[in-house]
């Protein structure tokens, strides 16, 4: 039988309701969906340590059957190799994505030809979300409840207590 995995990368720091919508969209397409985090981001430091960002993602997808959560390292056409991935998922939100989407899809594809990009559109409310916008909002104490899953709200607010010395329940 000819089956689909697909590899879904990113840096998801955090997860976000435009990552959960494109999530639900490519587990309708593809027959196995492995979201992955990149391990080594060159974003510079991360909000949220790597297993942090494991457990939101695992928690958020619980409900749906075929997706997973991987971490990797390095090239993700080799990650794509060693999961037997056929395919990596990608959002586009807007035409300014589409550059940046265009030069990784065509490296990948010099890099290894017989791996695919699928990009997908997340519905337009989530359009202009991004994780650094949800952090720079988030920290200035703007609500962002509708715009993550409740359980990176939680996390959020748990750094934030963190940070400022306050209980974790604030
Ligand atoms: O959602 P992000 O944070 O923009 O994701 C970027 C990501 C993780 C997809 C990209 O940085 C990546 O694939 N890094 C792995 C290194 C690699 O393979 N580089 C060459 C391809 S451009």
């Amino acid at each position: 039988m000819h089956t689909v995995k697909a590899i879904y990368p990113g840096t998801f720091d955090p997860l976000t309701n435009g990552h959960l919508d494109l999530i639900a969209r490519g587990a309708k397409i593809v027959d196995q969906l492995v979201v992955a985090i990149l391990k080594n981001s060159e974003k510079g430091t991360p909000l949220f340590t790597v297993p942090e960002r494991v457990e939101m993602i695992t928690e958020a997808t619980r409900s749906v059957g075929n997706v997973s959560v991987a971490t990797f390292d390095g090239l993700l056409v080799d990650f794509c190799k060693e999961q037997g991935a056929k395919a990596v998922l990608r959002g586009i939100r807007a035409i300014s994505d589409y550059e940046y989407e265009f030069q990784m899809a065509m490296m990948n594809r010099k890099l290894d030809p017989e791996l695919e990009t699928l990009f997908m559109l997340p519905a337009e409310k989530y359009t202009y979300v991004s994780s650094r916008l949800i952090k720079s909002v988030f920290h200035l104490g703007g609500d962002v409840s509708t715009l993550v899953p409740p359980l990176v709200v939680e996390r959020l607010k748990a750094k934030a207590g963190d940070h400022f010395g306050r209980a974790k329940t604030t």
